[in-house]
């Protein structure tokens, strides 16, 4: 299946788990799209046709001759907000404005190019520059334009999630040729043919938990579980451990038809944009979501084919080093894996094999420099390291293991 990288994924890429390392910021006083006061706008309406047909720039400068307040164009807006953003040690800062600007303007950023000569409204240039002001502050791209591109598909982004990354999106990827392949293997053989069935209770609604339901289940669990534990043939079953904003739990569901998918999370305000992303994309009904803290938060006896997971895995105290735009505006409790970064990989080792069938698998993230480690840690417990992923830099990043 081939990926689709997105502008915002690719700037997204450069907003890593990277050390801070751009200079400090310093104000930059000839910004005029930052700096510039909004002017009343006074566009003429009756020009006639001469003035129509000289070219937009020198018609903002005649204008201006003659006493009206000119307004900024497309291109102007362009190249001072670009300047402003390099000057605060932003990377690749003109694509950056293209997109905050194109979002403003609600357009496809490829437009802009089509009419630079084009001068804005006094709105529309308040607009832009108060959100280049914003990203200047290092507020990620990703809150600012309230979404992302993940696999391809639209992810709905807020303070309450992780900015999803491009790498996940080879984990994602890795997660859904295997649940294909192993449904296309099992209609091969009548015998496990699998029999699609959809979720029962409220599907993608979380809601408060019924009687019958401990704390931290979503509706309808029970029968779900007993489904999952009586019948092996069933669609594969997946889980996303702590699915923030669903990107893995949904580009599954939309990538592999046939799946189920639990989606396991601890925050309250992750799970509801995660559950809003399942809507967007039509695969609410074949999605579980859960609140809870932990693996050990699902019932017993639930079994699935696949755990898929990018867990926390930073070291806590590295957090305060990493870029502006992952220290202060990624939830903490998504970057923080403990001491040395690896107490989740701790609890999958140790507990993650009683949720697997016997021919399920664990696909995991982890963090640059952490291979050997983890792979102690799971050889120790007894798994089998299958395979190790590398991220798109070459580096491994990827556990895939066998229980
Ligand atoms: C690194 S983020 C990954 C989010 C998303 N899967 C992605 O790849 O962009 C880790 C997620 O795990 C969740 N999490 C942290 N501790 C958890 C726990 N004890 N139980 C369940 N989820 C947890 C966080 O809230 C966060 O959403």
């Amino acid at each position: 299946m081939h990926l689709h990288r997105s502008l915002v994924g690719s700037l997204c890429a450069r907003i890593q788990y990277r050390p801070a390392s751009s200079p400090g910021a310093t104000i930059f006083r000839s910004a005029a799209v930052c700096e510039h006061q909004p002017q009343p706008s006074a566009v003429p309406t009756r020009c006639g046709w001469v003035f129509d047909h000289i070219r937009a720039p020198f018609r903002l400068r005649l204008l201006g001759l003659v006493g009206y307040h000119f307004t900024m164009t497309v291109l102007e807006v362009i190249q001072k907000s670009a300047e402003y953003l390099a000057k605060k040690g932003l990377e690749s800062p003109r694509l950056q404005v293209e997109l905050l600007l194109a979002h403003a303007l609600k357009i496809p950023r490829l437009n802009l190019y089509l009419d630079f000569e084009r001068g804005l409204s006094d709105a529309e240039i308040a607009d832009v520059r108060q959100m280049v002001k914003r990203r200047g502050r290092r507020e990620p791209l990703q809150h600012i334009l309230g979404s992302t591109s993940f696999c391809g598909l639209e992810m709905r982004v807020t303070p309450a999630v992780l900015v999803p990354r491009p790498e996940t999106e080879l984990l994602a990827e890795r997660a859904w040729r295997f649940l294909c392949i192993r449904q296309a293997s099992s209609n091969m053989h009548p015998d496990t043919e699998p029999t699609p069935e959809p979720l029962p209770g409220r599907g993608a609604e979380r809601g408060t938990a019924d009687q019958s339901s401990p704390p931290g289940r979503g509706a309808g669990v029970g029968s779900f579980v007993e489904n999952l534990a009586q019948n092996e043939s069933v669609a594969p079953a997946v889980l996303d451990f702590g699915t923030g904003s669903g990107c893995l739990a949904v580009s599954i569901a939309v990538n592999a038809p046939a799946a189920r998918v639990w989606a396991l999370e601890i925050s309250e305000a992750a799970l509801e944009v995660a559950t809003q992303n399942a809507a967007l994309h039509h695969v609410s009904d074949r999605i579980q979501f859960v609140q809870g803290d932990g693996i050990a938060a699902l019932p017993a006896g639930i079994q699935f084919d696949l755990i898929v997971s990018n867990p926390p895995y930073i070291a806590s105290r590295e957090i305060d080093s990493l870029q502006p735009e992952v220290r202060d505006h990624d939830p903490r409790i998504a970057l923080d894996g403990g001491e040395d970064g690896l107490n989740f990989f701790r609890a999958f080792a140790a507990q993650a094999k009683t949720f697997l069938r016997p021919s399920g698998k664990l696909m995991a993230e982890f963090g640059d420099g952490q291979e050997q480690a983890i792979e102690r840690l799971f050889r120790d417990r007894g798994w089998l390291i299958e395979a190790v992923g590398r991220d798109y830099a070459g580096r491994p990043r990827i556990l895939v293991a066998q229980p």
